[in-house]
C-alpha cells in the first residue's frame, strides 16, 4: 500500500500538477492500484457543481471492510490492528490483531443481521472509546448498514434529534463510560432519548462499567451473549461506490444539525491516500490520533485511514488530564507511538502545566506530530514542536472538515517545509482557491479571502441526509461552481495557506464546531428568557469560549441572576451537551439590531472581546443606544 506515497518536494509538485491537469487519470491510477474491488468503475468522476451532484468511481462495487481487514490477512493477520488503552492506566491495554478484528467484526455483522438490520438501514452508535466502538462501526459497513456515530458527550435530546433525523432502526450503546474520574451513564441517556424515537426497534448494550442499568423487555439486549452465539463467518456485502457509508452530524450556522452523508468508494480512496501521505506511515509504525471516533477525525484517522493501510492504530478511552497531565506522554512512551495527532486545544491545555510532565518522557519514538480542528496559534505550535516533537518531528497542521472526509491542506512531513500556524499547501487533487467579496477568484498572494475548492475530490460529502437543498445552499451557492468551506484564509508570498477561522456563525470551542443558532434556540426555550445572542471570544485554552447576551421576560427580571445563569447553562447542557455551555452570560435589555431585524453580531463580538475602540459603521442600527448600555453593563 505504498504505491501512492510521495517521496520528495519535486515529486509533490509533479503529482500536484498532474492531479490538476487530469484529475480523472490521477485518481483512477490511485484507486485501481491500491484497493480490492468487486467490480471497477465505468467512469472516474461525474459531477455537476451547480446541483451539488457528485459521484466518484461510478458503478464500481466494493466493500470498505474487505479493504480495511480481509485483504491484509494473508500477509499480516498477526499484526496488531488496534491497540486499546483504557481510561485507567492500571487496567491492562489490549492488542487486537487483524485476524482477531476480522473475527470480531464478522461476528458483530452477523449479530446485526440476526437483529433484522439490512443494507441501507441506519444504526446509531453511542459508545465510549472502547474497541466495540470500532468493531460495531466496521460491522455496519460490512453489511451495508449506514452508521451514525454520535459522540458520547451529547445529551439525550441531541441524541434523539440525530436518531430521528435519520430514522435509525437500532442504537448500540453501553451500560456506561469512563472519562477521567467520571463515569457517564450512557444507557440512561439513551433511555431518555428513546422516549421520543419511534423508529428504534432494538438497543444493543455493551458492558463496560458494570453499572446497574434498566433493560427494556423486547427492546434492549446485552451484546455479549448475542456475540457468543454468532458465527464468525460473514461475507461482506457488495456495495455500490456511491452507497452511503455513514452519516455524521455537524453543527450548522442555522437550525438543526446537518447529517453529512459520506459514500463508500470515494471516501475509502481519499482517507487511505491522505493517511499515507500526511503521516508518512511506514510498516510497523504505531499511529495514535487522540480524537473521538464520534467526530470525523476519528472516523477517518483512527479507523478507516489507518486500517485501509494495514496500520496499527491506538484507541484511547480517557482524557489528557487523568490521572495527571502526563497521560498522553506516558501513552506515547508505553506504546512507542510514531505518529501523534491531536488538537490545539489539548496542546494549549497541556502547555499550561509544568514542563516536567512532558520532559519525564524521552518521546524518542515520535516521527511526525499533527494538529487538527482549529487554527493553532504560534505559541502552541512552538511548544508542540519543541517539547513534544523535540524539534525533530515535522508538525503537520492539517486543515479539513467533516464535509471534506479527509485532509485537504497540510504539509507532507519531511517534504514540505513547515511554517508555524500555516497549514501550507493543498494536497494533490485539491484545487484550493481564495475568493473576494465580489465573488471573484483572487489570483495574488499575500491576501485574505474565502477558502473554496473548485474541483471535487473523492472524499467530499455527497449530501445532507434528507435535505439536498440545504447541502446545495450551504456549500455550493455562495460561490457558484465551487465548494465553499465557510472558512477564511490567508495565502502568503509562496502560496502557503493559513486558516484564519470561520466566516459564518459557527464557533469552534475546544475544537468542537458549535452553531450559534441551536444554542440560542436552547436558551430561548428557558421559560424566563425572551431572546438571546451568542458570540465567541478568545480563550487561552479553548481557542474560543461562548459569551451569551440574554434578554429576560418580565418574570425572569425578578429572579436571582446568578441562579438564572446556572439554569440557562443547565438548559444548554440538557439540550445539546456540556460542550456548548456559556463561559459568560450578560443579561441585557435589548440586542443591537439592523432595521431588517438582524442582530449585528460583530458589535457583540467586540464587546465580548473587550474591544470598545471602534464598532465600525452602526448607522444601520435600529437601536444604537443599546450598544452603550450593553458595553456599560459589561464593564
Ligand atoms: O474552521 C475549520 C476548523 O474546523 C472546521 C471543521 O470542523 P469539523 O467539521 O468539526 O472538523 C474538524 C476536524 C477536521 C473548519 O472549517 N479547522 C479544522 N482544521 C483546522 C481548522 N482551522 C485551522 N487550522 C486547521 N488545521
Amino acid at each position: 500500500m505504498s504505491r501512492y506515497k510521495i517521496s520528495n518536494l519535486e515529486e509533490y509538485f509533479k503529482e500536484y500538477k498532474k492531479s490538476i491537469k487530469d484529475p480523472k487519470k490521477f485518481w483512477d491510477k490511485i484507486a485501481s492500484e491500491n484497493f480490492t474491488w468487486y467490480q471497477e468503475w465505468d467512469k472516474v468522476v461525474d459531477f455537476n457543481m451547480a446541483e451539488a451532484e457528485i459521484k466518484w468511481f461510478v458503478d464500481a462495487k466494493v466493500n470498505i471492510t474487505k479493504n480495511c481487514i480481509d485483504r491484509h490477512l494473508a500477509k499480516k493477520g498477526d499484526k496488531v490492528a488496534i491497540v486499546f488503552e483504557p481510561n485507567n492506566p492500571d487496567e491492562a491495554s489490549q492488542s487486537i490483531t487483524y485476524n482477531e478484528l476480522h473475527q470480531r467484526v464478522s461476528k458483530m455483522a452477523n449479530v446485526l443481521l440476526s437483529q433484522g438490520i439490512k443494507k441501507g438501514d441506519r444504526v446509531c452508535i453511542y459508545l465510549p472509546m472502547i474497541p466495540e466502538l470500532a468493531i460495531t462501526t466496521l460491522a455496519c459497513a460490512r453489511i451495508g448498514a449506514i452508521h451514525s456515530v454520535v459522540f458520547a458527550g451529547f445529551s439525550a435530546s441531541a441524541v434523539a434529534a440525530r436518531i430521528n433525523d435519520s430514522e435509525c432502526k437500532m442504537v448500540i450503546t453501553s451500560d456506561g463510560g469512563y472519562r477521567g474520574n467520571k463515569t457517564i451513564d450512557l444507557k440512561g441517556i439513551v433511555d431518555e432519548a428513546l422516549v421520543n424515537c419511534p423508529s428504534v426497534e432494538n438497543v444493543l448494550v455493551v458492558q463496560r462499567t458494570q453499572t446497574d442499568v434498566k433493560m427494556k423487555e423486547g427492546r434492549d439486549h446485552w451484546l455479549a451473549p448475542l456475540l457468543e452465539k454468532a458465527s464468525d463467518n460473514n461475507t461482506a456485502e457488495i456495495m455500490d461506490a456511491e452507497d452511503p457509508l455513514f452519516i455524521l452530524y455537524t453543527s450548522g450556522s442555522t437550525g438543526k444539525p446537518k447529517g453529512m452523508v459520506h459514500t463508500t468508494a470515494g471516501y475509502m480512496v481519499y482517507t487511505a491516500y491522505t493517511f499515507q501521505n500526511v503521516f508518512n506511515y511506514e510498516e510497523n509504525d504505531i499511529f495514535w490520533c487522540t480524537a473521538d471516533i464520534g467526530w470525523i477525525t476519528g472516523h477517518s484517522y483512527i479507523l478507516y485511514g489507518p486500517l485501509l493501510n494495514g496500520a496499527t492504530t491506538v484507541i484511547f478511552e480517557g482524557v489528557p488530564s487523568y490521572p495527571d497531565f502526563s497521560r498522553f506522554w506516558q501513552i506515547i512512551e508505553k506504546h512507542k507511538v510514531n505518529q501523534f495527532y491531536t488538537a490545539p486545544t489539548a496542546i494549549r491545555a497541556l502547555a499550561k502545566e509544568s514542563l516536567d510532565y512532558v520532559q519525564k518522557y524521552p518521546l524518542s519514538s515520535l516521527k511526525v506530530i499533527g494538529s487538527v480542528g482549529e487554527p493553532i496559534n504560534e505559541e502552541a505550535w512552538h511548544w508542540y514542536n519543541d517539547h513534544v516533537g523535540g524539534k525533530r518531528c515535522p508538525v503537520v497542521d492539517t486543515w479539513w472538515q467533516t464535509e471534506t472526509g479527509g485532509i485537504l491542506i497540510s504539509p507532507i512531513p519531511f517534504i514540505t517545509p513547515t511554517k508555524p500556524t500555516y497549514a501550507t499547501l493543498p494536497l494533490p487533487g485539491i484545487q484550493a482557491v481564495l475568493m473576494d467579496e465580489k465573488r471573484n477568484e483572487i489570483e495574488d498572494n499575500q491576501v485574505v479571502g474565502s477558502l473554496c475548492i473548485k474541483f471535487p475530490w473523492p472524499g467530499i460529502a455527497r449530501t445532507i441526509w434528507g435535505d439536498h437543498q440545504r447541502y446545495k445552499d450551504t456549500y455550493f451557492s455562495t460561490f457558484p461552481g465551487k465548494y465553499f468551506s465557510g472558512d477564511g484564509a490567508l495565502r502568503d508570498e509562496v502560496g502557503y495557506y493559513r486558516i484564519t477561522g470561520r466566516v459564518d456563525d459557527v464557533i469552534i470551542v475546544s475544537g468542537h464546531n458549535l452553531g450559534t443558532a441551536p444554542i440560542e434556540d436552547a436558551i430561548n426555550e428557558h421559560p424566563a428568557v425572551a431572546e438571546s445572542a451568542i458570540v465567541g471570544f478568545p480563550h487561552d485554552i479553548k481557542g474560543n469560549a461562548l459569551y451569551g447576551f440574554v434578554i429576560l421576560k418580565e418574570t425572569g427580571e425578578k429572579r436571582d441572576k446568578e441562579n438564572l445563569a446556572k439554569e440557562i447553562n443547565q438548559h444548554i447542557s440538557d439540550h445539546i451537551g456540556p460542550i456548548a455551555k456559556l463561559d459568560k452570560i450578560q443579561f441585557v435589555s435589548g440586542l443591537p439590531k439592523t432595521r431588517s431585524g438582524k442582530i449585528m453580531r460583530r458589535i457583540l463580538r467586540k464587546i465580548a472581546e473587550g474591544d470598545y475602540s471602534n464598532f465600525g459603521d452602526t448607522s444601520t442600527l435600529l437601536n444604537p443606544e443599546i450598544v452603550e448600555e450593553i458595553k456599560e453593563g459589561k464593564l
